[in-house]
C-alpha cells in the first residue's frame, strides 16, 4: 500500500518529508551540527544526572519545567526570566507548538527564501497556508519590500531566521523592528544559529521588551552541541507562553531531557568554548573558498554557502566519493558545508579540489 492509497489529509498528499541524507561516512558535515562531544567529565556528570533522575522515573516530570526555564532565563540574559522562556524537545517541537497556537486551518505564515526548508514544512503540517517570500541577491532581506509583502497578505506568523539557514545572513535589528512594526500578527525570529555570529551581530532578543507580538527561538542542538539531546527554547511576552500552553502535550518534555539541558548549561564555559574555533575554522573556510575563485555567502553561522556550480549534484556527489558529506540545499548551483574540526575541514578542502 501506499501513502495516497492512505485516508491522509489532501493537503499532504505529495509532500515530501524532511530528509537530509544520514549517510555513515567518514566526515559528516551536512546539517550543521557541533562536531565536538562533550568531555568526558561532561558526559559523566550527564550520566550522574540520568542515574539520580531515574530513581523518579515512575512520576511524570515537571509539565512547565520551571527550573531549566529559569535556568535558560539566565543564560539568555536581557532581564528574561522563566515566566518568559519556553522549552521543548528541539526547536523545530517550539516552532510547531507556535504554528498550533497561532496558525492553523484557514491561517497564513509567512518566510523569506531561501530560508530553513522545515518552516514551510511545519506550517503545513499544522494547516496553515505558507506564503514564500523572497531574500536579495545577497541573501539579505529588503525592509520595504517586506512590510510591503506583510501590508499584500497579513500573514498570521512571520518567520524571520538570522543568521539564516543555508545562508549564514544575520537580519539588522532594526529590519526585524520594522517587519514586526508592519506585521498584524507574531513574528518568530529563529536565532538557531546566534552564537556564532559575528562579535557585534545584536540579537532580537533586545527588541522583546517593545514587542509582545516577536518570539526569539533559539536551540541546544548547535553551539551547544546537543542535538541528541533534543531541547529548544524561545523568549516571548508571558503572554505567548500562556498560548502555548494551551496547544503543547502534558510532559511534552522528558524529565531526563530536562536534566540533561540543566547540567549542559552548568557546563556551559565548556561547550560554548569551542564555539570561538568553530567562527576560526568557518572564517578560514570562506577565505579558501574565495580563495579558489569560487562565489561564497557571508556567514555568521557554523556553515558556509558556497557555489555557483552548472551541476551541484555532479560536485555533492565527488566530494561524497571521497568520504565527506555536505548538503545539496539551498537555491540553485550552490552547496552548504558545516564547519567541523580543522581535520574535518582540511578532509572537506581536499575532496573539493580533487572533485574540481
Ligand atoms: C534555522 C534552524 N532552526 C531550527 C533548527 C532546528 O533545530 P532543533 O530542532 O535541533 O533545535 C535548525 C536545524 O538545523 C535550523 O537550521
Amino acid at each position: 500500500m501506499r501513502v495516497e492509497d492512505l485516508p491522509i489529509r489532501d493537503d499532504l498528499r505529495g509532500r515530501s518529508p524532511y530528509g537530509a541524507p544520514q549517510i555513515d561516512v567518514p566526515v559528516r558535515l551536512n546539517t550543521n551540527e557541533n562536531p565536538y562531544g562533550p568531555s568526558d567529565s561532561l558526559a559523566a556528570d550527564l550520566a550522574e544526572a540520568v542515574r539520580l533522575g531515574a530513581a523518579g522515573l515512575n512520576r511524570y516530570p515537571d509539565r512547565d519545567a520551571l527550573a531549566l526555564r529559569g535556568e535558560l532565563a539566565s543564560y539568555l540574559g536581557h532581564g528574561l526570566t522563566a515566566e518568559r522562556v519556553w522549552a521543548a524537545n528541539g526547536s523545530n517541537e517550539v516552532i510547531q507548538q507556535i504554528l498550533q497556537a497561532f496558525g492553523g486551518p484557514g491561517r497564513t505564515a509567512l518566510g523569506f527564501e531561501p530560508s530553513y526548508s522545515m518552516h514551510p514544512i511545519i506550517v503545513t503540517g499544522t494547516s496553515t497556508e505558507w506564503i514564500a517570500g523572497a531574500r536579495e541577491e545577497d541573501f539579505g532581506i529588503d525592509p520595504d519590500k517586506a512590510v510591503a509583502l506583510i501590508g499584500e497578505h497579513r500573514p498570521d506568523v512571520v518567520f524571520l531566521t538570522s543568521p539564516n539557514n543555508p545562508t549564514g545572513t544575520a537580519l539588522d535589528p532594526a529590519v526585524i523592528a520594522r517587519i514586526v512594526e508592519a506585521a498584524p500578527g507574531m513574528v518568530v525570529v529563529d536565532e538557531a544559529y546566534f552564537e556564532f555570529a559575528r562579535a557585534g551581530t545584536p540579537s532580537a532578543l533586545t527588541l522583546l521588551p517593545d514587542h509582545p507580538r516577536l518570539i526569539v527561538t533559539r536551540t541546544m542542538s548547535k553551539a551547544f552541541a546537543m542535538a541528541g539531546a533534543r531541547l529548544g527554547y524561545l523568549a516571548a511576552h508571558p503572554a505567548v507562553i500562556e498560548a502555548l500552553l494551551l496547544v503543547r502535550l502534558p510532559y511534552h518534555l522528558s524529565s531526563l531531557t530536562q536534566e540533561a539541558a540543566r547540567v549542559a548549561l552548568a557546563h556551559r564555559a565548556e561547550l560554548l568554548g569551542t564555539v570561538a574555533a568553530l567562527r576560526a575554522e568557518r572564517d578560514a573556510t570562506v577565505a579558501w573558498l574565495r580563495g579558489r575563485g569560487l562565489e561564497v555567502a557571508d556567514s555568521d553561522a557554523n556553515f558556509v554557502l558556497f557555489g555557483r556550480f552548472e551541476d551541484r549534484r555532479a560536485v555533492w556527489e565527488g566530494i561524497l566519493d571521497r568520504g565527506v558529506l555536505i548538503r545539496e540545499v539551498g537555491p540553485p548551483g550552490w552547496l552548504r558545508v558545516s564547519v567541523g574540526t580543522a581535520e574535518e575541514m582540511a578532509a572537506f578542502r581536499a575532496a573539493l579540489e580533487e572533485t574540481l
